[in-house]
């Protein structure tokens, strides 16, 4: 393929979603891209400003991204091509392309700028195939009921476009488990879904970065961290997103007053004020087994600012121990209290009925001791800290 023929492919797969077709700057990007040459050639062959040419090009790259359903970037354009060019796709058949692949055909281009953040009907109408970053996420899980919990969750954020929400709750009552499932229902409201872990107590400085690597080049990333955040927020104003920050909880002090950030990880707090506080259409889920001090005084001056408050899963959680092939049902319900319907609690203990009481709960609960699995005593001791 010459690079003709590539700015035509590239042109009908704009052309065929957004009904535009590709401007100058953005045909020069792809064509000097084509060539191997960077931004600063390519600046200099067009007469336009370096940071200029790289800006059209970090949209063209998102535009692109969205079109195909997978990151497209000045580095793996190449590659993306050949893939393209792999399914045999010519260039009188690329709106043939838009609607076969399911990915590109449910993408909605422009949300940002035609529907209001705030209006539910809209987010409703949209349905979008989002672009997922789930990798660090448990990719199998169960999630018995929490009917309740995910529609006030879903209502929080598709209906009162709430920016900032904390799920709080002691370890292994299904904080993550709850987070993915709410993903699963309402991830067509959004163009980018994305979760990360805090367990390995990354700076602000790495979450950012990491953050911004999804939207945009490496090399367009700043080193500061307030302009890292203020990019963070113009993407989050252009695309709808879905981040989840799990395990907060390892930010903070143990052993001190809950929610108290350790004294590296405090500029973390004025991100989150700023995502509560700026005008965008996204919403950050913070997970955490302590509540941050700052979130009970950005929830009372904040609308957009909300938290729940995770407790037992009820009677849900006997399907756990059905899993586990217990008998003596009409006990059940008792255990579940005994370990106030905690889901980890309950899947190692009933482990340990399977091993030890040969399946009874009833057996186990006649033992006059309490028996205490080795999970069970470290997970408590975690909490104790
Ligand atoms: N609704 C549910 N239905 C079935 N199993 C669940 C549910 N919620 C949680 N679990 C199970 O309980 C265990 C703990 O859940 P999860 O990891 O979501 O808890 P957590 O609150 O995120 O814990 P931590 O604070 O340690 O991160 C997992 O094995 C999960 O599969
Ligand atoms: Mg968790």
């Amino acid at each position: 393929m010459n690079s003709t023929e590539v700015l035509e492919l590239v042109d009908n797969l704009v052309f065929a979603k957004t009904g535009k077709h590709l401007e100058y700057l953005q045909k020069d990007v792809l064509k000097g891209t084509i060539e191997g040459k960077t931004y600063s050639d390519i600046a200099k062959d067009s007469g336009f400003s370096e940071s200029h040419v790289k800006n059209v090009g970090k949209e063209l790259w998102n535009l692109l991204s969205l079109i195909l359903g997978e990151k497209v970037s000045k580095t793996n354009f190449k590659g993306v091509l050949e893939k393209i060019k792999s399914h045999n796709f010519s260039s009188t058949i690329i709106s043939g392309y838009c609607h076969t692949n399911p990915t590109a055909n449910n993408i909605n281009i422009f949300p940002e700028r035609e529907r209001s953040p705030t209006s539910v009907e809209n987010s409703q109408a949209t349905k979008n195939q989002p672009q997922l970053y789930l990798a660090e996420a448990p990719q199998d899980f169960n999630c018995y009921d929490r009917s309740s919990e995910l529609t006030t969750l879903s209502n929080w954020i598709l209906k009162d476009s709430s920016r900032l929400i904390t799920l709080l709750g002691i370890s292994g009552i299904g904080k993550t488990t709850l987070t993915l499932q709410l993903i699963k229902q309402i991830e067509t409201n959004f163009n980018y879904i994305i979760y990360r872990s805090l367990r390995f107590s990354p700076s602000l400085d790495t979450t950012l970065a990491k953050l911004l690597e999804i939207f945009s080049e490496k090399t367009d990333i700043y080193q500061n961290i307030e302009t890292q955040i203020s990019q963070l927020l113009d993407y989050l104003n252009q695309y709808r997103c879905l981040i989840i920050l799990d395990d907060l909880q390892m930010l903070f002090c143990s052993g001190k007053i809950a929610g108290k950030y350790q004294a590296e990880f405090e500029n973390y707090q004025i991100f989150f004020q700023l995502i509560a506080e700026m005008n965008h259409q996204s919403c950050l889920i913070l997970n955490s087994r302590e509540k941050p001090i700052e979130i009970a005084q950005l929830e009372t001056k904040n609308n957009c600012v909300r938290s729940l408050v995770l407790g037992s899963l009820g009677l849900a959680a006997k399907q756990i121990l059905q899993n586990h092939k217990l008998s003596d049902e009409e006990t059940w319900e008792n255990l579940i209290d005994i370990y106030q319907g905690n889901p980890r609690w309950i899947e190692f203990t009933a482990t340990m009925i399977q091993e030890l009481f040969d399946s009874s709960v009833a057996k186990f609960l006649q033992w006059e001791k309490v028996i205490l699995n080795q999970s069970l005593v470290a997970e408590l001791d975690k909490n104790f800290q």
